[in-house]
């Protein structure tokens, strides 16, 4: 599929096949996970893969009920900051970092056919504890979000809301 015509197209997939992904499929995702841009260049992220549906269950309970998709889903991965990696001059950076690490996966699963969700884990801090206590995570990993990917196995609902004039101000507000 053309970039823009997917970035334009994509619609969150909250239903799933059974099929698993192929281990080449997450190597590419978690790719363009690691080629998107990073304040200093710090690549402050660190990638959680899990297949494991036992896993995949867990991990959606630790992030309460809007991640039930997690449960169907056949990768999970989850996005985490690394704050020993950060800019130290604003270490906050990693948070930006780690979306656009996020987003670049969810893309790269578009334009391999695979469907996907994000699930909002920081700032949500319970979800956080949870997540870092499920996988045990060192003090300086900081889970950001979990992304859902499997192949859809219902087209997405809803109306795709795409350009609104309003929410752009030309020259002065
Ligand atoms: C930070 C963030 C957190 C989100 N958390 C959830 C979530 O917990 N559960 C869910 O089903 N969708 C979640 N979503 C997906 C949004 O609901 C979805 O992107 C939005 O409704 C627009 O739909 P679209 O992705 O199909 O364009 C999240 C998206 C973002 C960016």
């Amino acid at each position: 599929m053309e970039g823009l015509e997917m970035i334009l197209s994509r619609r969150s997939i909250r239903h799933f096949q059974e099929q698993p992904l192929k281990e080449e499929e997450i190597h590419r995702i978690l790719e363009a996970g690691m080629a998107g841009p990073s304040c200093v260049n710090a690549r402050d992220w660190a990638f959680l893969v899990v297949t494991d549906r036992q896993r995949l269950i867990q991990m959606a309970e630790a992030n309460g009920a809007p991640a039930e998709p997690l449960k169907r889903a056949a990768l999970g991965i989850l996005v985490c900051g690394d704050l020993k990696r950060a800019f130290s001059g604003a270490k906050e950076y990693w948070i930006i970092d780690a979306s656009i690490a996020a987003q670049n996966m969810v893309l790269a699963a578009e334009a391999l056919g695979i469907g996907s969700v994000w699930l909002g884990t920081w700032p949500q801090m319970e979800r956080v504890e949870q997540q870092r206590k499920l996988f045990d995570l060192p003090d300086h990993i900081i889970p950001h979000s979990i992304l859902a990917f499997g192949y859809s196995s219902k087209e997405a609902i809803g109306e795709k809301i795409l350009y609104e004039e309003d929410r752009v101000h030309r020259e002065k507000w």
